[in-house]
């Protein structure tokens, strides 16, 4: 079995959780989880950084300190993980889909064109013509480890009131080269933003998510929110309805150890990444997606595109073929805005989604792909042909 996108463990990961368990430090609190919390700061360039138990409760908070209110709407992407949408809901407002660019990333032109046409602006907000609701925020999802375009929107997005919020659970360690952004990582470019360490990401803590800002009132609300907004800790008294969204030292020991191999875990990656593309480029009818010339992305996830009139099969032929050779590939998720929560949503201008959800398969991408593995997807590819 040739697995999607498994963890690697290699590193100095049983050494730094076998301290937690020697010191039974092994809850929320510990030298891990503060250690986990600086370097992922370090690293993303971030004056704040603050653990969470996952990504999906990073967003869920990050919305909510950035100051999204009920029943306003959030513009977000059809394309995405559905964890990425839910969140607004968790908050009780509403998304309104758009479509992607041909790196899977929000399509940053059709954003531009709805907010200049599609909404009015007053008293320092944005306001959408067709609810009258107020457009609190964007998140700008940073899919497969590609970074959304955003040079072009952010000035908008700050003259508009409309706060962008960066769901970077997939993109720790892609970094944006060439223009105003240059040498800035995903996640810390807009308002507030998150990574996830889910066990598919490239490191993962098992479970867990870091929100990272510059925003030092954010940074200070993430941190009393999910840990049950404690106003006075020793009588327990509470203003506010807080969360138990705290990583544990344990988890965090991992992210640790995790961090120190990103580098090279990225390294790795974007070999397999190469070996990929030019094998693949050469079969006819299929296709390796490029990943955007604005940055150097972490090379997460690859996605295979598939012609079928040329190569002979489609998606779901070319899964079933996969799956009776034993290794896992998947379609790119399901898109949001056909998600049965979310029909009755707005949407705008949806057309690259729906061509991309159509043509493309995700091909194994973990750090520890064999040369054997590798060099059998291919050629399962090739003997695919029809
Ligand atoms: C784009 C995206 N957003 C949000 C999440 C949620 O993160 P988590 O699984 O850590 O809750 C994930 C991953 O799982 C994701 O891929």
């Amino acid at each position: 079995m040739i697995p999607l996108s498994v963890p690697h463990i290699a590193g100095n990961e049983w050494q730094y959780i076998k301290e937690c368990l020697d010191t039974e430090w092994v809850s929320s609190a510990g030298k891990y989880v503060d250690l986990f919390e600086q370097q992922v700061a370090k690293l993303a360039g971030s004056k704040f950084a603050i653990a969470c138990v996952n990504g999906t409760a990073a967003l869920q908070v990050a919305l909510e300190v950035a100051g999204l209110k009920p029943d306003e709407e959030v513009i977000v992407p059809t394309l995405t993980f559905i964890a990425s949408v839910n969140a607004v809901r968790y908050n009780r407002a509403e998304p309104i889909f758009f479509d992607c660019d041909d790196y899977y990333c929000l399509n940053i032109d059709k954003i531009i064109e709805f907010i200049r046409q599609e909404t009015i602006f007053k008293h320092g907000a944005s306001f959408n013509r067709k609810t009258g609701k107020r457009i609190r925020a964007l998140v700008a999802v940073h899919v497969f480890g590609n970074a959304v375009n955003l040079e072009p929107l952010l000035e908008l997005c700050h003259e508009r009131g409309i706060l962008v919020v960066e769901d970077a659970a997939e993109s720790i360690g892609t970094v944006y080269r060439g223009g105003k952004l240059d040498g800035k990582a995903t996640g810390v470019v807009g308002d507030i933003g998150f990574y996830s360490f889910n066990g598919n990401k490239i490191i993962t803590t098992g479970g867990g998510g870091m929100i990272v800002t510059n925003n030092s009132e954010y940074a200070e609300r993430a941190r009393y929110l999910t840990t049950q907004a404690k106003d006075d800790e020793v009588r327990y008294i509470h203003h506010n309805i807080g969360y138990n969204y705290r990583l544990t030292n344990i988890q965090a020991a991992l992210g640790v150890a995790q961090l120190e191999k990103l580098g090279e875990y990225i390294e790795r990656k974007r070999t397999n990444y190469q070996y990929f593309k030019q094998a693949i480029d050469q079969i006819p009818g299929l296709h390796l997606a490029e990943v955007p010339p604005y940055c150097e992305p972490n090379y997460w996830f690859y996605n295979l595109q598939i012609d079928k009139d040329i190569y002979g099969r489609d998606r779901e032929e070319l899964l079933a073929l996969f799956t009776a050779e034993k290794i896992q590939v998947r379609p790119v998720w399901y898109l949001n805005h056909w998600q049965k929560p979310y029909v009755k949503n707005q949407t705008y201008k949806i057309e690259k989604a729906i061509q991309l959800f159509e043509k493309t398969l995700n091909i194994p991408c973990s750090v520890n792909l064999t040369t054997e593995q590798r060099t059998k997807v291919i050629e399962v590819l090739k003997n695919g042909q029809r």
